[in-house]
């Protein structure tokens, strides 16, 4: 059946999108502020929602991909960050889905690394990289990189990433990434119950055995799929409980208050570190300094936004640097001051994690 959609003109749609002009101390001595106080200084830069993994935690077998023509050109990806950087951007990372798997990716890197970026990452899975590749990256100015291994058992990483993989394609990427110094490395792993949160204390060994800082993540509600459930997330408290019973964690003074994790070292001095992730049980919303920008061009200001700012119609028509800097002051001052996954009314977004960019 066709269904007769509204005809609403680009005009309008553009007008839609743009976010309401921001008070001038938006924007000052090159820092980029939201309207809670917030300094914004670490962009997430999605370059593609593809991806060769389709994991349970986030993109469904049955995701539709954006179309190709409407994700952003290198030369938009890079104009996009110049402009960020200009307002105060220092940090970047680069995500996707599979960032691996977004064909210039090495130029964009390459051109990264000639901006004054004080720190460039990337999210990857891992599972594509080679050593020449990474060498190539390094080089180019990529500082280090983040994996995801969410089990330590072959049988449980195909099941959950529904591709054909396993544990020593994380184990391989581990190896590369410290060969060629894109360190120091974190493997993220989300816990969900009844599918991992019987390995807690075996990631705990395995972050110890290749000297890698292990995130645990509490699984959130941005799966394609929306299975998620309260019932499924492991809190932080348990994820304690569960590694402290066999190797005792001490938690690391130093600690960045724009991190997303509580840090922990291994009290007999075992290389290795534990960063969980709370997101839900001890949200850090408070102390968040991100923005995000969609392979599609949208300013995600939260991961939990239900409004995206689209800048991919100015970039399309001529605006100026100084257009889409003030577009970007703008949607930076209408950053939420938190999620509100605890609340009744919650609403999770359209948006899967492979489309925003983790
Ligand atoms: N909950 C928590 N973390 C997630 N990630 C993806 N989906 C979710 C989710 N629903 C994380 C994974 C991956 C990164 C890109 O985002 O750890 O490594
Ligand atoms: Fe792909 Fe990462 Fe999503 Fe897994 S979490 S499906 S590797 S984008």
């Amino acid at each position: 059946m066709t269904i007769a959609l509204p005809i609403i003109t680009s005009a309008l749609a553009e007008q839609s999108s743009a976010p309401p002009v921001a008070p001038a101390q938006a924007n000052r001595v090159g820092e980029l502020f939201d309207s809670h106080g917030r300094v914004i200084h670490d962009l997430r830069l999605s370059v593609t929602d593809r991806c060769n993994f389709r994991c349970r935690y986030c993109m469904d077998p049955d995701y539709s991909y954006m179309p190709k023509m409407e994700l952003l050109s290198l030369e938009e990806y890079l104009r996009v960050v110049r402009v960020c950087v200009s307002l105060g951007i220092s940090k970047i990372r680069v995500t996707g889905g599979e960032p691996t798997l977004y064909p210039e990716l090495l130029e964009l890197l390459e051109a990264l690394g000639k901006m004054p970026i004080k720190d460039i990452a990337m999210t990857t899975n891992g599972s594509l990289m080679t050593e020449r590749q990474a060498r190539a990256w390094r080089t180019a100015g990529l500082d280090r990189i983040t994996l995801s291994l969410d089990s330590l058992r072959d049988d449980r990483v195909a099941h959950i990433t529904r591709a054909k993989t396993g544990l020593q394609s994380t184990i391989n990427a581990i190896r590369i990434a410290q060969a060629v110094g894109l360190t120091p490395i974190k493997v993220n792993a989300v816990i969900m119950r009844g599918v991992n949160d019987d390995e807690l204390a075996d990631f705990a060994d395995f972050a110890r055995e290749h000297k890698i800082d292990m995130r645990l993540i509490e699984f959130m509600p941005l799966d394609s799929g929306r299975a998620w459930d309260r019932s499924a997330v492991v809190s932080a408290d348990e994820m304690l409980d569960a590694i402290n019973a066999r190797h005792e964690l001490v938690q690391l003074d130093k600690h960045d208050p724009h991190s997303p994790s509580l840090n922990f070292g291994f009290a007999d001095g075992a290389p290795g570190r534990i960063g969980i992730i709370a997101s839900v049980t001890r949200p850090f919303c408070g102390a968040c300094s991100r923005l995000r920008v969609t392979a599609d061009g949208k300013i995600r200001p939260c991961l939990f936004s239900l409004k995206e700012w689209d800048l991919r119609p100015l970039l399309r028509s001529g605006a100026s640097d100084d257009d889409l800097g003030a577009f970007v002051v703008d949607a930076v001052w209408t950053k939420q001051k938190g999620h509100s996954i605890n609340a009744a009314d919650f609403v999770q977004p359209d948006r899967a994690m492979s489309a925003i960019g983790g």
